[in-house]
């Protein structure tokens, strides 16, 4: 049984079901909670993905404990009716968490895809960084993106032979849209931004001083232009079309299709997120990404110079995104096109490791 709830799940463990499908050997169950319901469905469309149990859980401005206790229940039905021989899912979201939870309580090994990533401090990412180190604790199969992913739980006593280290499957959903990093080859200033926010840390008073920042580079930088695929969290949306509804060089857009997004990436000569994929997928496509956070669970590019930690601070953000759009060699060293996060190859490492589990303990 394969769960999946928001955006980002569904985009990484595409390539992962396509894969568990395409080896034949398996019935695969695919579960949809529809923790988010537009975007869930923009990617299980683009990716062909059909879906087995939709639990249609989501409602208009769901808090935290709401959705968890309508995905237990909703999804302990399906998983007592299907009795499935393992469970799977992706990351750090609720669904994850809940999918994780129900596995446990039913006796039921679960896989977990993207495992290992930490910041150590539970309160950011708010909820994540708790959902991924309590589904460390009930998981059978850790897929750990990286290297770094797989010696923190190795640090946490998990035993080595259920770690396996396999890339991450965002890279494999991106190679299905592109596989050219071209690199942009700027003659002049930086200026057009692609920028995405949604975290829930960033709710409220960080997200005015962004905007603040926003509304001083657009005055400072004639040249500078926004592309913005708005996230519908009531949080975010409201903000964005107050604020910048009416500015000319903010381009205000409804989330976009995973080709689209991934075209808008390009054209874009930089990015600006808080997103986590995003953060995966900028530096393979050689685009430098400014990263709208304190910290991050995947240091890898930044380590590697094709990431920054801008925070949320105005003046580090107007500091950041103004040296970026002039310091050519400062652009040029952050765009060379870099993959620390994955090979393309994720899904089939996962797939034949599912295989060889489920054949020695079925
Ligand atoms: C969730 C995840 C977060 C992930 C993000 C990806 C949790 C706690 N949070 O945050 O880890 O990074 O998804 O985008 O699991 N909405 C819509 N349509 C949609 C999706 C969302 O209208 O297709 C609106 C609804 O009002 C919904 C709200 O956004 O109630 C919040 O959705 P929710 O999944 O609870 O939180 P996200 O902020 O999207
Ligand atoms: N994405 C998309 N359309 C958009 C914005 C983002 O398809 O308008 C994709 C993006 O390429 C990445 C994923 O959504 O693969 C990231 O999702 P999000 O930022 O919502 O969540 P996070 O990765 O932070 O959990």
């Amino acid at each position: 049984m394969i769960v999946v709830g928001t955006r980002p799940e569904a985009i990484k463990m595409a390539p992962v079901i396509l894969e568990l499908k395409r080896l034949g050997n398996f019935s695969p169950c695919v579960v949809a909670t529809a923790q988010h319901r537009e975007m869930l469905d923009q990617v299980l469309r683009e990716f062909s993905i059909e879906v087995d149990h939709d639990l249609d859980l989501m409602t208009n401005g769901q808090t935290l404990s709401q959705l968890t206790s309508r995905c237990i229940s909703a999804l302990d039905k399906v998983v007592t009716t299907e009795k499935p021989h393992i469970i799977i899912a992706q990351g750090d979201t609720t669904t994850t968490f809940v999918a994780a939870l129900a596995a446990f309580y039913n006796r039921i090994p679960f896989a977990h895809v993207e495992a290992g990533l930490r910041t150590f401090d539970i309160m950011d990412p708010f909820p994540e960084e708790f959902n991924r180190q309590v589904v460390s604790k009930i998981t059978r199969l850790h897929f750990a993106p990286t290297d770094s992913a797989a010696r923190y739980l190795f640090n946490e006593g998990i035993p080595k032979d259920s770690i396996i280290v396999t890339g991450n499957t965002v890279i494999d959903a991106l190679m299905s849209i592109t596989t050219t990093h071209d690199r942009q080859r700027l003659d002049r200033p930086a200026r057009k931004m692609l920028l995405t926010i949604h975290r829930r840390e960033n709710f409220g008073e960080p997200l005015r001083r962004i905007g603040k920042a926003l509304h001083m580079l657009l005055a400072s930088e004639p040249e500078l232009t926004i592309n913005w695929p708005v996230h519908p969290n009531p949080n975010v949306k409201e903000f964005a079309w107050t604020e910048f509804g009416n500015h000319p060089r903010v381009h205000l857009k409804e989330p976009l299709g995973y080709a689209k997004f991934v075209s808008a990436m390009i054209e874009a000569d930089f990015i600006v997120s808080d997103s986590g994929g995003v953060q995966e997928e900028a530096p393979a496509l050689a685009r430098p990404v400014l990263v709208l956070r304190k910290e991050t669970e995947r240091p890898e590019a930044v380590v590697a110079g094709a990431a920054q930690l801008v925070g949320t601070e105005t003046e580090s953000i107007v500091k950041s995104v103004s040296e970026l759009m002039h310091n050519t060699a400062l652009y040029k060293e952050m765009a060379k096109g870099i993959s620390p996060y994955g090979d393309g190859k994720a899904a089939s490492r996962i797939a034949a490791k599912i295989a060889e589990f489920c054949n020695s303990n079925m």
